[in-house]
């Protein structure tokens, strides 16, 4: 699907007949449709290139998040990757080498070794810092939008979202700043492993790993989670 007619809250307006709206509040950035709201229920998924950029957009927990849907680290599929709930941080886990890679922020998450009674612990998770770029997402009148953290009024568009889903554009995610995830933003090749993937890819479940701090249980195995 690519859609690449950007909407403000006036366009949606002037397109039901509602002129007199026009007159009353400034026009409101809401972005580039990418779909009905209904075809992204909860933990369900969308995928879409806007300008050539391959995004995703995830329900979870009532709330909408987007992101780059190519990783940053090698091309892989993220956005058809498992979520996983680390510690309070849903992350997409990318199904190539298993980064987590928080959909709120873009922050990429790594666990710390300990060393204690003479043994090598897993210790505490932390963040890389921001490596995937993540992206302003509204609904309105049953129509979800995107705007691109790299457009000019991305910041502008946050405020309208009410910073619902996700809090960007974060200082990370501006107009003005280069996120890793930039690099492979535009890989057809790789976007279209994610736009094309049959709806089995896209799998609901949250998986929570690391709650205690720690490493991920024994429960928890590669393509194969159990909760
Ligand atoms: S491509 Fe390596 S973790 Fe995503």
């Amino acid at each position: 699907m690519q859609m690449i007619k950007r909407f403000f809250s006036h366009s949606l307006s002037s397109e039901a007949g509602d002129q007199t709206a026009q007159n009353e509040s400034p026009a409101k950035p809401l972005g580039t449709c990418v779909g009905d709201s209904k075809s992204c229920p909860e933990g369900g998924r969308l995928h879409a290139k806007i300008e050539g950029r391959y995004v995703s957009v995830l329900r979870i927990d009532g709330k909408l998040f987007c992101i780059d849907s190519i990783c940053f680290h090698a091309g892989g599929p993220l956005g058809i990757g498992d979520i996983e709930d680390v510690n309070g941080h849903k992350c997409l886990v990318c199904p190539w080498h298993f980064y987590k890679i928080d959909i709120q922020t873009g922050d990429k998450y790594y666990q710390g070794l300990e060393f204690k009674d003479g043994k090598m612990l897993g210790g505490e998770w932390k963040s890389n810092g921001v490596r995937q770029r993540v992206h302003p997402v509204v609904e309105e009148s049953g129509k979800i939008y995107v705007t691109l953290s790299t457009q000019p009024d991305a910041e502008a568009a946050a405020t309208a979202a009410g910073l619902l889903g996700c809090g960007g554009p974060t200082a990370a995610c501006s107009p003005s700043s280069r996120v890793e995830s930039d690099g492979y933003a535009f890989d057809a090749q790789c976007g279209d492993r994610v736009l094309n993937s049959p709806p089995s890819a896209n799998r609901a479940k949250v998986h929570s790993v690391g709650a205690d701090g720690r490493k991920p249980s024994g429960q928890v195995l590669r393509g194969q989670y159990k909760s």
